[in-house]
């Protein structure tokens, strides 16, 4: 009996091999289905129940339990998660392909986030370098390292928008835009995913944490989202969208609740959304434990009453708790789930499964071609640190520094190889980073080297004597400062997002040397630098870099590259100002210089009354630190001649822009050319700018480059208030530069 269903699967994967579309790069639909639904009808209701259960253990567990032995040997599991030893992999996919009756491969997963041994920058850099062939490259170098070691499935990319610098995870986010975010979520698939589902090398994607979960109240993680329909749609759906026309092997639900349900239940999300308004046919996972946590929401009354809830709400695959396991057979018994529901989950991973080549390619063919650490990732890691480094300020061009300057390299983290590997970097070893120090050590340039504070938190200010007259001893210092990696990622929110510890009072010391001060910051979020901004010359933001993030400051810092990156997220002046983001709509006192009265200036006992004052605070105004979009480079760019091919179009035309750019400073220099649109009036007020595109150009000195954009009118549509996407006739305005704080501006009408 074992015998001939093995010979079967065997003869449907043969016979499948011929139907194998090119064209697409994958599976005939057709023949797909059928032999799901061949498959399908030999599992009992158990083996049907098992492809549901996502096994595994902690991250940092290196034993194969026996339970899950058994459990994989009676097809009882569908896919393991955080098993890292290839041997054990092979061993555990051994036992599900030859002893269990099912004879289904399993998916095996992990938290391959920004690198797997390389370690690349945090996400929120990648974003920072606006550049999706990079992402693309890094992603991919990723999925072979990790293929390599016996893994199929990536739990990423991250795609939740985020307004909010003070919740942790905006360290895995793709920033607060949804069109940049969209781009990424495309690049990001296609580097894990490949030119073709299944090919040896690649990961299933996952595209997390759906939906809304970057809203998260207050910045506090795991908080209650409550986003309007029209903005859920328009804003935090979109990058979503965009990962299921890239074709996201899988979606993971997020652990928040959304207007009230929890994403892990949440039947519009998932059904009505993703399932039938965007037709998504892979499969939907829980996060971790979301499914029992469904009582603690108060949405479930017990384990089974989560198990009830899911699954009517569409949610195929449970991650690590056991209600499906435990209550779906009796669910179904008792008629309160029809045997159907569960055949479409079912369907819904065995057909992610096929697709992505698990059952022709079980055991990892080839994986020992793929290198961890070679030569060329480590140069990759490097190329992207440089590209997501953002320089905020860079007074009287203090950078780039003459390799004859001698220097001071203080501060926690320029020492601090673990740090700089950022959040999620279970697999990346710390050994394998290159730090600031050894970097400069490397080149063998001579410098003084202190740490200042032992690590990013510490208050002992008995290490501040050496930084002190290390400083003395240099013409400039540069300080590598920020947050320790654990400060950020998941469950990691902090109120007060100012440098943690004694940084801010340190910097002040070296600041009474009278030397230039050079701030490099590490960190997973934008900081408030409020208190050493004035004190310091340049500021160049490195976020969490990742393994090669020392030998990237070097050619930073000497200007052997030049910076490029663009913020990807609004960088406040205080958490307070929080959330913060760039494409905010108007109110009918929108803030301005010319309105604003600061706090001290009222005078005392004034009238009671708004004084004037418009939407902004007393204390700290309406601006932010930094625009969206910001970022300086080595050289200067000059924006003109913003023109557009016509005044007045119709709904289905093309916008077509040009605008001229010019490298008018002394180096080689990269710009990214961002243009905003505004729908001026609306019948909902509309965000009063929103980034529709961008290019990234390189000019040598002198040279000058028309720029061109072709915008379709009806990606300019929104959702009104009874959730219809339309596009509105009236003006709109387009604005063009190299920030948010857009340089150059044109008009033009859409007629009805
Ligand atoms: C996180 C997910 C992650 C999962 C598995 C959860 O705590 O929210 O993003 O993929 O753990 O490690």
């Amino acid at each position: 009996m074992l015998r001939s269903r093995y010979f079967l699967t065997l003869i449907l994967s043969i016979a499948c091999i011929f139907y194998f579309d090119s064209t697409k790069g994958c599976w005939a639909q057709h023949t797909l289905e059928a032999r799901v639904d061949s498959i399908l009808k030999t599992l009992s209701i158990e083996e049907k129940i098992g492809q549901l259960n996502l096994r595994g253990t902690s991250s940092r567990s290196k034993e194969l339990s026996q339970e899950l032995i058994e459990q994989v040997r009676k097809g009882e599991v569908g896919a393991v998660l955080n098993l890292t030893n290839p041997q054990q992999v092979m061993a555990l996919q051994e036992i599900a392909m030859k002893e269990s009756r099912s004879k289904i491969p399993l998916m095996f997963g992990r938290d391959v986030i920004h690198g797997y041994k390389t370690m690349f920058p945090i996400p929120l850099a990648l974003a920072a370098s606006w550049d999706m062939e990079l992402v693309e490259t890094t992603s991919a170098i990723a999925a072979h390292e990790a293929y390599s070691q016996g893994i199929h499935w990536t739990f990423a990319p991250m795609l939740d928008i985020c307004r909010d610098a003070r919740w942790g995870r905006i360290a895995e986010s793709p920033g607060e835009d949804p069109y940049l975010a969209s781009k990424l979520a495309v690049a990001y698939i296609r580097g894990f995913q490949g030119s073709s589902p299944g090919k040896p090398g690649s990961l299933i994607a996952c595209a997390k944490h759906f939906a809304a979960y970057g809203a998260a109240e207050g910045g506090r993680d795991y908080n209650t989202a409550q986003v309007s329909l029209p903005v859920l749609h328009d804003v935090y759906l979109k990058p979503f969208e965009a990962a299921v026309e890239a074709g996201a092997g899988t979606f993971m639900a997020g652990f928040q609740d959304l207007n009230g349900v929890p994403c892990t239940a949440n039947r519009y999300l998932i059904q009505d959304i993703l399932k039938t308004k965007w037709k998504y046919s892979g499969f939907l996972v829980s996060d971790w434990n979301a499914n029992k946590e469904l009582i603690a929401h108060g949405y479930a009354e017990d384990e089974k009453d989560a198990a009830y809830k899911a699954m009517s709400a569409g949610l195929d695959m449970e991650m690590t708790s056991k209600t499906y396991e435990r209550f779906l057979k009796q669910l179904i018994q008792e008629k309160f789930l029809k045997e159907e529901q569960l055949n479409e989950a079912v369907r819904n991973i065995i057909r992610t499964k096929l697709k992505f080549g698990l059952f022709e390619n079980p055991y990892f063919k080839d994986r020992n071609l793929f290198p961890v650490l070679s030569q060329e990732h480590l140069s990759q890691a490097k190329d992207a640190a440089i590209k997501s480094a953002v320089l905020l300020h860079n007074q009287a061009s203090t950078l780039p520094l003459s390799q004859k300057t001698s220097i001071a390299l203080l501060g926690p983290l320029a020492d601090a190889a673990r740090e700089q590997l950022g959040t999620w970097t279970f697999d990346g070893n710390p050994n394998d980073a290159i730090t600031p120090k050894k970097a400069w050590e490397q080149k063998g340039i001579p410098f003084q080297y202190a740490a200042g504070l032992p690590y990013s938190r510490s208050k002992d200010e008995s290490y501040f004597k050496a930084a002190i007259s290390a400083a003395k001893k240099s013409e400039v210092i540069i300080f590598v400062g920020g947050e320790e990696a654990i400060l950020s990622g998941e469950a990691h929110s902090r109120a007060d997002i100012r440098l943690p510890g004694n940084q801010e009072k340190l910097i002040l010391e070296l600041a009474k040397t009278k030397k230039k001060i050079i701030l490099v910051l590490m960190a997973g979020r934008p900081l408030d630098i409020q208190a050493v901004l004035p004190h310091v010359h340049a500021v160049l933001m490195m976020w969490h870099p990742g393994t090669m993030g020392g030998p990237a400051l070097f050619d930073l810092i000497y200007g052997t590259s030049y910076p490029s990156g663009k913020l990807p997220v609004t960088w406040p002046k205080s958490g307070a100002q929080l959330p913060l983001y760039y494409n905010h709509t108007n109110t009918g006192r929108p803030a301005s210089a010319s309105s604003f009265i600061p706090l001290d200036s009222i005078p005392v006992g004034a009238w009671q009354s708004s004084l004037g004052n418009t939407s902004h605070y007393l204390d700290l105004g309406y601006a932010p630190q930094f625009p969206f979009g910001h970022g300086l480079g080595y050289t200067e760019f000059s924006f003109s001649q913003l023109h557009l091919k016509q005044s007045i179009y119709q709904s289905d035309d093309t916008l077509r822009v040009s605008l001229l750019v010019k490298n008018t400073g002394k180096s080689m220099g990269k710009e990214t050319v961002q243009l905003y649109l505004q729908d001026v009036t609306g019948s909902v007020v509309r965000p009063i700018k929103e980034l529709k595109a961008f290019e990234q150009i390189t000019l040598a000195p002198g040279m000058e480059k028309e720029v061109y954009f072709a915008i379709p009118i009806a990606s300019l549509g929104f959702h009104d208030s009874q959730l219809n996407f339309r596009t509105e006739p009236g003006k709109f305005k387009v604005m063009a530069g190299n920030s948010s704080a857009t340089l150059l501006t044109e008009e033009f009408i859409l007629e009805p």
